[in-house]
């Protein structure tokens, strides 16, 4: 699941501006003449920030799915949505990707994982480094990263790969050093006594 099942490569872009409509994507779109001779979708996942409970979902979802139709994007994806809601955009377009509030601090929604892993729908946790209390001197990510001679960002992310195939954190960061680290995260492996510790 971790890379793009089209091969396209890039960030997902979201759009956020409220209320939903047509002309808010407008942000979205690349000048004109940034490929004035391609046919192939510019944007390579966008993803609708919230679904505005003004408007009809289904509206919202029509509208994702004629931009992928329309060769804007080349997949759609939701954030902050619950499981019914995913099963009723399902429904009228495919989702590629859901973006939810999710980390080793904060697992509510644990259920719309799961049901993303069952669905083969990726999973791209927002505010993946959160740590809650589970970072204090003496807590839990300090000793098993310690033993594992990772820093406690690293188990976080580490954390989130380990807990399914369809997880696909992006950590924000400002700093070249944090990213190197956090890319790093790639080759380190949790045990399950590792994961147990954290649970
Ligand atoms: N869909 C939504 O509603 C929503 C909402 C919020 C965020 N997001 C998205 O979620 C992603 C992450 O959000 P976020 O940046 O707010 O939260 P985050 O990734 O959980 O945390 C970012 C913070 O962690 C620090 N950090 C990163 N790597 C580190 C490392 N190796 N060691 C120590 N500190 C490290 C960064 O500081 P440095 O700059 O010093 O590294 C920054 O302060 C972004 O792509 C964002 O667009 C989506």
């Amino acid at each position: 699941m971790r890379g793009s099942p089209s091969g396209h490569v890039g960030l997902p872009v979201l759009f956020r501006k409220q209320p939903f409509r047509e002309s808010n994507l407008a942000a979205c779109r690349p000048p004109r003449r940034a490929r004035p001779h391609s046919t192939r979708p510019r944007i390579a996942l966008l993803l609708s920030h919230r679904i505005d409970p003004e408007v009809p979902l289904a509206d919202q979802v029509s509208e994702l799915k004629a931009l992928q139709e329309g060769g804007k994007t080349a997949h759609v994806g939701l954030s902050e949505v619950s499981v019914d809601q995913i099963e009723q955009a399902r429904a009228i377009a495919p989702i590629a990707s859901v973006h939810n509030l999710y980390n080793l601090a904060n697992r509510t929604a644990e259920n719309v994982l799961d049901y993303c892993e069952r669905h083969h729908v990726a999973f791209i946790p927002w505010f993946p480094l959160a740590t809650g209390g589970l970072a204090k001197p003496g807590g839990p990510i300090e000793a098993v990263a310690s033993r594992l001679s990772a820093s406690p960002s690293q188990l976080m992310l580490a954390w989130l790969l380990h807990r399914s195939p369809v997880v696909l954190p992006i950590p924000g960061t400002s700093s070249v050093e944090h990213l190197e680290q956090n890319v790093a995260v790639a080759g380190l492996q949790l045990t399950e006594e590792d994961v147990a510790e954290l649970t």
